[in-house]
């Protein structure tokens, strides 16, 4: 089992890495997850290539990180070869350590533009972008997809074949064909088969919510890494947990004291950083439901805050539920 990799020159260790999660993501939390140990390689949010290299402001904003984030990936989503490769152009100059391609989003609006998983129903495309992107800047380029557009159309073997000859230097795979979105199961025996077929790192995403099961999927699959992403909002702690076990150490389990204060620290960024108290508000409601998810009480809970309308009220109801917990239930 893996417990190292390298993209291109940047070393990987551990070798777990931090989903790019639309909306959840942001440089604020990223830092509170790499805080919390163990995280290998952050990824940004999707930016659309199409606002960035129209200089829009939201766009720019999305790819702001701090030192303390490294070894950070980039992630652009966009249809556009010229536009994509202006992109990572942007990103390789304000510092990243790689650029990621989604060709994975499935989304309606970013698939009606040509984007995200509708690349791979258009192979030809999708080479396009990568050839053009990677021949315009230095640091690595990577891939992260869908096994496929729908189940009779898995062909993830064949476009980890074609990213590794145009150059890609990492493929993150997401289980799930398109037309899934985030229902079934991440179909795990479709990654392994990429990572037979190509030489460059293969990481494994989907469904990968406990210690147990990423050392099960690294132990299995012969992947070079595991991406998390709902799994770390639910246990900001799995990537250390995972780490520690693979060091042979017994693995950290937070207090609720250290819960309550995640989530209150998480607050107090949120209002720094969101435009509104209302989006900073919706922002913590929207982890905390991921966060107490099998926690006793979690559903009286999270039915409480989503009727907070205020700092003070969530707060409390913060503060009250997490001295409600029994300390051996709360652990994650
Ligand atoms: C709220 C949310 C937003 C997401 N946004 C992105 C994204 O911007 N880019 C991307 O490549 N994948 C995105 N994903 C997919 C995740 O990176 C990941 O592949 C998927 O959630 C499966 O992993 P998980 O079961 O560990 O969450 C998103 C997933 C969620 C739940």
């Amino acid at each position: 089992m893996k417990t190292e990799y390298y993209v291109g020159n940047v070393k990987i260790k551990p070798n777990l890495v931090l989903a790019p999660m639309a909306g959840v993501t942001d440089s604020a939390f990223r830092k509170l997850i790499k805080r919390c140990g163990g995280v290998g390689l952050i990824v940004t949010e999707f930016i659309s290539v199409e606002g960035l290299t129209r200089n829009n402001l939201k766009s720019h904003k999305l790819m702001y990180f701090e030192p303390e984030e490294k070894p950070i990936s980039i992630q652009f989503f966009g249809h556009n070869s010229d536009r994509m490769a202006a992109a990572a152009e942007v990103a390789e100059a304000a510092g990243a350590d790689i650029v990621d391609i989604n060709c994975g989003c499935p989304a309606k609006q970013v698939v009606n533009s040509g984007g995200g998983s509708s690349l791979l129903k258009d192979l030809p495309k999708m080479e396009k972008i990568l050839k053009e992107t990677r021949r315009v800047i230095k640091i690595p380029l990577t891939l992260k997809y869908r096994i496929g557009w729908d189940e009779n159309s898995i062909n993830a073997v064949e476009v980890g074949k074609m990213a590794e000859a145009c150059g890609i230097e990492q493929v993150a795979i997401h289980g799930r064909t398109r037309m899934q979105g985030y229902s079934g199961f991440a179909d795990w025996n479709v990654i392994a088969q990429v990572k037979q077929a190509v030489k460059i790192p293969v990481v494994g995403s989907g469904d990968v919510c406990s210690a147990e099961q990423a050392l099960q999927r690294l132990r299995e699959t012969d992947v070079d890494g595991v991406m998390i992403g709902r799994g770390a909002m639910a246990n900001p702690w799995i990537f250390r947990q995972i780490d520690e076990i693979m060091q042979g150490i017994t693995p950290h389990q937070p207090t609720i004291e250290e819960k309550r204060i995640f989530l209150v620290d998480y607050l107090a960024v949120m209002l720094q950083e969101m435009p509104t108290e209302k989006s900073a508000l919706g922002k913590v409601k929207q982890l905390c439901g991921h966060f107490t998810r099998g926690l006793p009480g979690g559903a009286t809970f999270r039915n409480q805050i989503f009727h907070s309308n205020t700092v003070s009220e969530l707060t409390d109801k913060i503060n009250e539920y997490f001295a409600t917990v029994e300390p051996e239930l709360s652990y994650v």
